[in-house]
């Protein structure tokens, strides 16, 4: 293979995607997969990996709530014992409480905690673990999904005439998201350990119409991302080809935050 081709190899390299079983999460399994890593998917839906991946080799599935530290403690340790390392953790779960997405006058302290802890804190633990076994190992790759309302404040224009809108903890957990990811990569810098974060803009995923006509009229690109479009940027950051690459965000938005 030539030299900047190989880059882009993940033959031999063990891939963990949190998450790996949503939206975006699955598209990263299966870029991942094309690029002959090993992936393991955790996440809490057995059915749904039965349904997506079980004919794929080399994609396994360790059922795990992320928001539960003992449940990646073991998750951690079994990865360990079947594939003797991690070269790329990427936390790209999306817990949150059944309330979720309400107005801000609707918000509770309670629920707004809530969503922190599972969120902030899965995110949080889960990198404070493997960043360890990393750091052990004297390499390794952590990729965090941070979202565009981690860079810049939401537009509440787009939600007008629909029941959506942009929940107040979310824009407060992915900003720190953005920020963690700074303070692990300049902690974890000097041990080969580099650690970055992903910003995509709006997926369309079904969303009412008029929505999606504002989001379409507001973004430079005039259409919302595509599942599979963030997929390859990751695949990137976590790849030799970004190897001098640490504590950054990319953002994936068809320029909604260069205006
Ligand atoms: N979809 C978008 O438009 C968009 C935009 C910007 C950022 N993001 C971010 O990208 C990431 C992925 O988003 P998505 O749209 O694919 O989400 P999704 O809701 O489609 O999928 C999330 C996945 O996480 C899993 N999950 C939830 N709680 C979990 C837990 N406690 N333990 C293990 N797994 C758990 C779910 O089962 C699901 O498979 C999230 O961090 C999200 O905030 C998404």
């Amino acid at each position: 293979m030539n030299f900047f081709t190989k880059m882009l190899d993940f033959s031999d390299k063990v891939v963990i995607v949190t998450g790996g079983l949503g939206l975006i999460g699955k598209q990263l399994v299966l870029a991942f997969n094309e690029f002959n890593a090993t992936v393991i998917v955790l996440d809490l839906l057995s059915e749904r990996f039965e349904e997506y991946f079980s004919s794929c080799e080399n994609i396994h599935f360790f059922k795990t709530d992320i928001a539960e530290p003992k449940e990646i403690q073991t998750s951690v340790e079994r990865i360990i014992k079947d594939f003797r390392k991690i070269d790329v953790w990427i936390n790209a779960a999306y817990p949150r409480t059944t309330d979720w997405g309400k107005a801000i006058d609707e918000v509770s302290f309670e629920s707004w905690n809530e969503n922190l802890k599972l969120h902030l804190g899965s995110y949080f633990w889960s990198s404070k673990t493997v960043l360890e076994v990393m750091k052990e190992q004297k390499t390794g790759n952590l990729i965090n999904f941070s979202s565009i309302y981690g860079v810049v404040g939401p537009n509440f224009d787009v939600y007008k005439g629909t029941d959506m809108t942009m929940p107040v903890a979310y824009s407060a957990i992915k900003g720190a998201i953005t920020n963690l990811t700074r303070y692990f990569a300049t902690l974890y810098g000097s041990h080969n350990v580099r650690v970055n974060c992903i910003a995509p803009g709006g997926i369309y995923n079904h969303q009412p119409e008029k929505f999606v006509e504002k989001y379409n009229e507001l973004t430079p690109l005039k259409r919302m991302g595509r599942d599979y479009e963030i997929a390859m940027p990751t695949l990137f950051l976590a790849s030799e080809a970004a190897s001098y690459i640490t504590g950054q965000t990319i953002i994936v938005d068809g320029g909604w935050t260069a205006q």
